[in-house]
């Protein structure tokens, strides 16, 4: 047993939208201890002292939370974050294609790979649902430094065999045996998860979508992941490639391919019968703000899909997204909400976008039980942070009046530079003060 003392911050319930007010939903344990068992779970949180014999960590002034979840991310597109002058399709065939070409080689995935969940520790992300690329290769390099790492990921080879360059298509049948391959080796051993990711309409034919679907509908335990309505000239597209569908979501839903484990990526230029498909399926969108404003893809409006009553997670889509720090995600996605307006003329507070980030993705993933929130019984996976790290953002909290307009300021200014530590099932995995363990590959070779 272990017990770490900070300001323990997490949800027991969904924060009702715009109620900026201490919510019901709202957990704020000040100054108190969690308590982690020898196999990494969480056995307690209490205000007393734990007992002599414990061992303890003293993270007195700083704030606890749950592991953030991202629910959309490229593995191999660290490098290609902030790409100059393209909306998505430029984007795609300019930076991006060719970006991931270079995963063919397993070298390149594993380092890669490797690097990659480093960094999303770093940033106090210890869950996500990654696309690497078409070669089963990087699914596998994804998956084995997951496991290395104890990481919640949630992933499968990408599924692409049209309008795409060569070295990056796949055809039907191999690449349902690579799946199926991939399936019976890595769902469901240790905490990672298969996801029949289809990259997005465009560059899969009917032929493919099918075969996607079919393994969905043979093992109901699997995820989907794909892309939708994310820009208008994608939706266009689409609307020429699949004539016969009502919409570009009615692609997916015609496939199979929409249900309660389907993960969409932006969903931005869905309307009412999309939202309500949503709803039906269970079937949630990953709200990528930072990705959106980035590219120049549109304004995700997330109250309406509130009142469609379909599921909405948050997600870095780091290459489109400029950064793989939720804090720097949730004030972009502020931001998208303060031009969109809702309804009611509320904001977006700090406990939507916070338990969006941790418990709601945990629940919207089925990962409930596992993640997302600081309850007995949970896996331990949980950063401390900073409430402040200059002079700025101190003076900033030193003002905040309230407990939501301290949190809220946190989320707004803090960043992966207020990180501290990360601990994934009771293990911690980055240590901010440990300036070896970056860059990664410094690190590995060393162990080498
Ligand atoms: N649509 C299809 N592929 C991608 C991708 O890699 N990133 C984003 N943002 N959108 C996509
Ligand atoms: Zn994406």
């Amino acid at each position: 047993m272990k017990a770490y003392r900070a300001d323990l911050l997490d949800f027991t319930a969904t924060p009702a939208w715009g109620d900026a007010a201490a919510d019901e939903a709202v957990r704020f344990r000040e100054d108190h201890w969690l308590l982690v068992d020898d196999t990494g779970h969480i056995a307690g949180v209490q205000a007393e002292p734990p007992a002599p014999g414990i061992e303890q960590e003293d993270w007195r002034g700083h704030l606890l939370l749950p592991g953030f979840i991202d629910t959309h991310v490229h593995s191999p597109q660290i490098g290609v974050m902030a790409s100059y002058g393209t909306a998505l399709l430029d984007w795609l065939n300019n930076y991006t294609f060719p970006a991931e070409r270079a995963w063919a080689d397993p070298e390149v995935a594993a380092r890669g790979s490797a690097h990659f969940l480093d960094a999303l520790l770093a940033h106090g992300t210890t869950a996500a649902v990654v696309f690497p690329t078409v070669h089963k290769g990087s699914a596998d390099a994804l998956f084995a430094a997951a496991a290395g790492r104890g990481m919640r990921v949630i992933a499968g080879k990408v599924l692409m065999d049209r309008h795409a360059p060569d070295g990056l298509r796949d055809d039907v049948m191999q690449a349902e045996r690579d799946c199926v391959d991939l399936i019976q080796r890595w769902h469901g051993q240790g905490r990672n998860s298969y996801a029949v990711t289809v990259r997005f309409a465009p560059t899969s034919t009917e032929a493919q979508l099918a075969m996607a679907g079919a393994l969905c509908r043979a093992d109901p335990t699997l995820y989907t992941q794909t892309h939708v309505a994310e820009n208008r000239d994608e939706v266009r597209w689409v609307g020429e490639l699949f004539p016969e569908a009502r919409s570009y979501l009615d692609v997916y839903a015609r496939a199979g391919l929409l249900h309660r484990r389907s993960i969409l990526a932006h969903g931005i230029w869905l309307d009412d019968n999309d939202r309500a498909a949503l709803r039906e399926t269970g079937a949630q969108v990953a709200f990528c703000p930072s990705s959106n404003l980035f590219l120049g893809s549109g304004l995700f409006d997330w109250a309406s899909m509130l009142a469609a009553g379909a599921a909405v997670s948050m997600a870095s889509d780091v290459g489109g997204g400029t950064s793989l720090s939720m804090q720097r995600t949730l004030a972009d996605a502020y931001k998208v909400q303060a031009l969109v307006g809702s309804a009611t003329g509320q904001r977006l507070t700090a406990w939507t976008a916070l338990h969006a980030a941790t418990r709601g993705a945990a629940e919207a993933l089925d990962l409930g039980h596992e993640i997302g929130s600081l309850e007995p019984g949970r896996l331990a996976d949980f950063t401390v942070w900073r409430w402040s790290a200059n002079s700025v953002d101190t003076e900033r909290q030193r003002l905040a009046r309230d407990l939501h307009e301290k949190v809220f300021a946190w989320m707004t200014l803090a960043d992966e530079r207020h990180l501290r530590g990360t601990w994934v099932a009771g293990r911690r995995r980055y240590d901010a003060r440990d300036i070896t363990a970056w860059p990664p590959a410094d690190r590995e070779r060393r162990a080498a």
